[in-house]
């Protein structure tokens, strides 16, 4: 018999059992830790896949999505409901000032950057884009300042949905207060339909980002080449220490020699014997001998 939560909820109760089984499959799959605390979370966002899909029971959602069947159609849905996608242009701005002053002018000084090796910046967990396109603004903006010169944005997320919002790159008003004024100018354009108050990032700074599905949890990454420049913020947050020290040392190995890595204000690579030395609190540079140049 299936129980409810008193009104106004009407939510159906999810058993351990049901709970157990997801939060394992969550766990193995993306590293998302789902401790007992997240059963109320998952229940509910799990119940609006069962209504989705016109289901009975989660029970039933559980024997589906563990089918053949399941497996092709609802994955990419479960990792939704799995995923935080909470973000936001500029987010911890301290960082893009780091970037641009720091990071990039000592990138130059040790190496021309070139159309066949231009700068690599790859967002890890880019969620519905405000990072990769806040890190694209900010390297046009250093680039424009002096000397131009080639740069990719790789920007890659689990979730197929954030990724087709940030491919759209259409925002709302609320979600561009971040975003300088002066750069709204020059980087956002304001729907024709006034009424609508979205905005949509220009076209070149559109094509300067690769957006692309990759599962932090794969063994290796095939990236396209070998960024200079790896932001992965607000993403291990979520994941147990053992799959954050696995995806580090992927990291190291997947970069360019010395490459710099930001993570997330509350995010550390203390004590984790991953070869990376930090910079400042929360970037760091691979001293790693195994990634190589491009
Ligand atoms: C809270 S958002 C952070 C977005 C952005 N980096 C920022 O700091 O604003 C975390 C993102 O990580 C993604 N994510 C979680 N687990 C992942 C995994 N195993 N592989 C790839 N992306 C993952 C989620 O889908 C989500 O979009």
């Amino acid at each position: 018999m299936v129980e409810f939560r008193s009104e106004p909820f009407l939510i159906p109760l999810m058993s351990d059992e049901v709970f157990r089984r997801l939060a394992s499959y969550i766990h193995e799959n993306l590293g998302i830790k789902m401790p007992r605390s997240k059963h109320l979370m998952l229940q509910s966002r799990v119940h609006k896949r069962l209504k989705a899909l016109g289901l009975g029971g989660y029970e039933e959602y559980c024997a589906f999505f563990f089918s053949p069947r399941g497996q092709e159609e609802e994955l990419d849905h479960l990792f939704d409901v799995a995923t935080t996608n909470k973000t936001e242009f500029f987010r911890e701005p301290v960082h893009f000032d780091i970037l641009t002053r720091t990071v990039l002018p000592a990138i130059r000084a040790e190496r021309e950057l070139t159309a066949s090796r231009p700068l690599v910046v790859w967002s890890a967990g880019c969620s519905t884009g405000e990072e990769p396109y806040s890190l694209a603004m900010s390297i046009s903006e250093y680039a424009s300042a002096g000397t131009t010169f080639p740069f990719l944005v790789l920007a890659s997320d689990i979730s197929t949905r954030a990724l087709e919002t940030a491919r759209l790159a259409v925002y709302s008003e609320a979600a561009i207060r971040t975003v300088p004024v002066t750069l709204r100018a020059k980087y956002l354009l304001r729907s024709k339909d006034r009424e609508k108050n979205e905005f949509r990032i220009v076209p070149a700074l559109r094509a300067a980002v690769r957006f692309f599905r990759l599962n932090l949890m794969e063994k290796s990454f095939d990236l396209p080449v070998r960024p200079d420049v790896i932001f992965c913020r607000n993403v291990v947050i979520y994941f147990d220490r053992a799959t954050q020290t696995r995806l580090f040392r992927r990291f190291a190995e997947s970069m360019a020699r010395g490459g710099y890595l930001f993570t997330g204000h509350s995010e550390n690579l203390c004590n984790m014997g991953v070869p990376f030395a930090s910079v400042l609190p929360t970037v760091y540079r691979s001293i790693d001998g195994t990634s190589e140049d491009a």
